[in-house]
């Protein structure tokens, strides 16, 4: 690992004073706010995937800017490609508080936010606004897109397609989102029948961008492999791999949470599904979980990932671990 960063020394120790979640509205208020403080590094290693130019291949992964509120702070900060979303179809609150805990001995978090989201309609507007006053990203946008909690499963469907006619214009990359672990039954659309109907539904609106898909860590060796025939036969890009995971281990019992588990421990089972996908499909793949440093990183370009997506080791080592990342490749 480097030296201590200024923002381990001065800024994480402000933010970890603070709840998980008041920390992050704290962080993203600022990167809304004020990107014009933010010192401008370009970082470079061109990259090509999808048919998409990539400064570099190092992205913000979805979650950190659900509602694209910051997006030229994301490419001030050096990233090479931001995820926004999960958006929903519908605005929606998410669970009730508590709902983010952090764990900084197992460098690890969990959340149970359920999508909470101001909706396709208010996203697909803001981002109209960024394009009308010149200041969308330089970078490619990808837009994560998953179903509302109001709308029944065998509905799912339609309610992807509503927010992907809304925000597809605005999109490099859309992410169907079928692996949160945070709404009831969203899982059970990585199953062989459910996604074929979803990407069918997708492919008949007529998608003119990436398709890529998101899916859990927690996947089966033989669902896998039926995910990625799915994918292989309706035309996706890309995999996403992983969300996070319902594998609790690594957290001492009597300090778990319900939710979704990310960071340090998500690791090697996120790398596993890497290699695994790279193993059977040349579908292109981003490679997330747990990348804290240049190693984790490299060791999913080793595994096949083509780029990489960033999130719980932004929150515990900050901006300089983009440039730790790419000077290393
Ligand atoms: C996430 N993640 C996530 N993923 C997604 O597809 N849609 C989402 O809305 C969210 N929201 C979200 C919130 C919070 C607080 C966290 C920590 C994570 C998952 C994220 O994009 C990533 O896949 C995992 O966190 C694994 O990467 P890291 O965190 O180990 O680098």
């Amino acid at each position: 690992m480097s030296e201590t960063s200024a923002y381990e020394r001065f800024v994480r120790p402000l933010l970890f004073s603070l709840d998980p979640e008041a920390a992050h509205h704290f962080a993203i208020g600022c990167l809304r706010y004020f990107p014009a403080l933010i010192p401008k590094t370009t970082l470079t290693h061109p990259t090509n995937a999808f048919g998409l130019e990539f400064r570099n291949p190092v992205g913000l992964a979805a979650g950190f800017d659900k509602n694209a509120v910051a997006l030229p702070a994301w490419e001030a900060l050096g990233f090479g490609f931001i995820e926004i979303g999960t958006v929903t179809a519908r605005p929606q609150p998410g669970n009730s508080a508590p709902r983010i805990f952090r764990y900084r001995e197992q460098a690890a978090l969990i959340n149970r936010l359920g999508f909470n989201n101001d909706g396709a309609e208010v996203i697909a507007k803001r981002l109209r606004n960024f394009r009308a006053r010149n200041r969308s990203p330089h970078i490619p946008v990808g837009i994560n897109i998953g179903k509302s909690k109001a709308t029944p499963l065998e509905n799912a469907a339609e309610d992807y397609l509503f927010s992907f006619r809304l925000l597809q214009e605005f999109a490099d990359y859309v992410v169907l989102n079928v692996s949160s672990p945070n709404t009831p039954g969203l899982r059970t659309l990585q199953e062989h029948e459910a996604l074929v109907g979803l990407l069918r539904t997708i492919n008949r609106e007529g998608a003119l961008k990436p398709i890529l898909v998101k899916i859990a860590p927690d996947l089966s060796d033989s669902d896998l492999a039926k995910v990625v025939v799915a994918c292989e036969e309706n035309g996706v890009a890309g995999i996403v791999a992983t969300n996070t995971t319902l594998d609790h281990g690594a957290i001492p019992k009597g300090k778990d949470e319900a939710g979704g588990l990310s960071g340090a421990p998500l690791r090697e089972k996120s790398t596993a599904m890497v290699r695994a996908i790279a193993a059977q499909t040349k579908l292109q793949v981003i490679g997330v979980g747990g990348i804290f440093d240049a190693a984790s990183a490299q060791e999913k370009f080793n595994a096949g990932a083509k780029l990489i997506q960033l999130y719980t080791g932004y929150i515990y080592r900050g901006p300089s671990l983009i440039r730790e990342i790419v000077a290393a490749i």
